[in-house]
C-alpha cells in the first residue's frame, strides 16, 4: 500500500517557530507513523504553482532554532481571491482554489498542514469546507487568535523587546533623553504589554487604550521631578491618541489585510520634543523586524514542538478540520471553523497585568496624573 502523504505550508508573516513546527511534525510523520511529507513553497501561491519539495529527515536537520521559515512564505495569496492575468492582458480577481485541489490530489496528498494566522487559517477552513483533509497550526508573533492562548513567536518578540529596552535604557540615561521605542503587534497590544513590562518601560502605550499626549507629558516632567531624568516610551505601532486614528506605514496591495502600520513613534518623538524639547531630546527607535527575525526562542521551540507533534496525531486520528492550540497549559485542538469565528484576541485595559504595571507606576497614557 501507497505511504500517506503530508503536506505543510507555511503562510503569511513569518514567525519563529514554523521551523521547529516543521521539523517535528516532519520528524514524527516520518519516525512514528511512516508517512511522506513535502512542503509546499511561498504558502498557498506554491499549492496553486505545484511548487513543492520533499521534506525528509535530512532536509529538515538543524533548523529547529532558526527563526523564519525553510518553506518560504507569503502574505499576499489568497487562492480563493487571487489575482490572474486573464486573456486580454488584465488583472482580474478569480477563485482559483479548485486548481490547488486539483494538485492535490495529483500529487496523492493525503493531508494539508497549514502555518499561519488569521488570513491563512481562513483559507484553511475554505479548503475544509471545499473537502481537503486540513490540520491548521497557528502562527503570529502578535499572539491575538482568540482560540489559543498562545502562539509562537510572541516569547520570542518579546525577548527582542526585552532585551532592546535593557540596551537603550543606559543610553537614554546617560544623556537624559526620552526614547520611543515602536514595537509591532498590529491593533493588538499584547508585545507591548509582556515587553513593555519585561523591559521595565515607564510609559506603555497600547492600541486598546488611547492616550493622552498632555499626560505623556505630565509623566515625563513627573520623572524629571522625581530625579529620573529619561524616560523610555514603548508604544504599539496601532497605538493612537485619544480620538485620534492609527498610523499607517504602508499598504501592501493583494495583501488580505493590506494596512501595514508604522510610524507612530516618529510622529510620536516630533510631537513630544515640540513641547519639551527645552528639556529633553526624544529619539524614535522602531524594532521592526528584528522582533521576527533570528533565532527562535527555547519556548517558542518547545511550544512549536508541541503543536508539531500533535498536528501528526491530529492526522494518525484523522481528526481534520481542525487547529491546534493550548488552553490552561494543555495541547488539543479547536474547529477552524471556531477559531475564524472566533474574533480578536486584545489586551483588556483592565487586564491583570495592566493594572499590576499600573500599581507599580508604568503609565499607560489614559488618565490624568496626580
Ligand atoms: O502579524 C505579524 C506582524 O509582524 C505584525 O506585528 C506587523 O504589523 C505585520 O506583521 C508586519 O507585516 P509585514 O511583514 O508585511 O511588514
Amino acid at each position: 500500500m501507497a505511504k500517506k502523504k503530508i503536506a505543510i505550508l507555511t503562510g503569511g508573516g513569518d514567525a519563529p517557530g514554523l521551523n521547529a513546527v516543521i521539523y517535528a511534525l516532519t520528524k514524527i510523520c516520518i519516525l512514528k507513523y511512516d508517512y511522506e511529507v513535502v512542503g509546499y513553497k511561498f504558502g498557498y501561491r506554491g499549492l496553486y504553482n505545484n511548487d513543492f519539495v520533499k521534506l525528509d529527515l535530512k532536509s529538515v536537520g538543524g533548523i529547529l532554532h532558526k527563526g523564519g521559515t525553510i518553506l518560504y512564505s507569503s502574505n499576499k495569496d489568497n487562492l480563493f481571491d487571487y489575482t490572474v492575468t486573464d486573456e486580454n492582458g488584465n488583472k482580474v480577481k478569480k477563485d482559483v482554489s479548485a486548481v490547488a485541489i486539483e494538485n492535490l490530489k495529483k500529487e496523492g496528498v493525503d493531508t494539508l498542514v497549514v502555518l499561519g494566522g488569521d488570513g491563512t487559517l481562513t483559507s484553511a477552513r475554505d479548503f475544509a469546507r471545499a473537502g481537503v483533509n486540513v490540520i491548521g497550526v497557528p502562527k503570529t508573533i502578535d499572539n491575538d487568535l482568540m482560540s489559543t492562548d498562545k502562539t509562537f513567536g510572541f516569547d520570542t518578540a518579546i525577548n527582542v523587546v526585552a532585551e532592546a529596552l535593557g540596551r537603550i535604557h543606559t543610553t537614554a540615561e546617560s544623556h537624559h533623553r526620552v526614547i520611543v521605542v515602536e514595537v509591532m503587534g498590529r491593533n493588538a497590544g499584547w508585545i507591548a504589554l509582556y515587553g513593555g513590562i519585561a523591559g521595565s518601560a515607564d510609559v506603555i502605550l497600547l492600541p486598546e487604550i488611547p492616550f493622552s499626549l498632555d499626560a505623556v507629558v505630565k509623566k515625563i516632567k513627573e520623572r524629571d521631578a522625581s530625579g529620573r531624568m529619561f524616560t523610555i516610551i514603548v508604544v504599539s505601532e496601532g497605538a493612537k491618541e485619544i480620538g485620534g486614528e492609527v498610523t499607517v506605514g504602508k499598504i501592501v496591495k493583494d495583501s488580505p489585510d493590506p494596512i501595514r502600520l508604522g510610524g507612530i513613534a516618529n510622529k510620536l518623538s516630533y510631537q513630544l520634543e515640540d513641547l519639551i524639547g527645552e528639556e529633553h531630546e526624544v529619539r524614535p527607535v522602531v524594532l521592526g523586524h528584528t522582533q521576527r527575525g533570528g533565532e527562535t526562542s527555547p519556548y517558542d521551540r518547545i511550544l512549536s514542538t508541541r503543536y508539531g507533534a500533535y498536528a501528526a496525531k491530529l492526522i494518525a486520528d484523522e481528526e481534520f478540520g481542525n487547529m491546534v492550540c493550548l488552553r490552561n497549559g494543555v495541547i488539543g485542538h479547536v474547529a477552524l471553523e471556531e477559531v475564524i469565528g472566533g474574533g480578536q484576541k486584545l489586551v483588556d485595559p483592565e487586564d491583570e497585568l495592566v493594572l499590576m504595571a499600573k500599581d507599580m507606576g508604568i503609565f499607560f497614557g489614559d488618565e490624568e496624573l496626580k
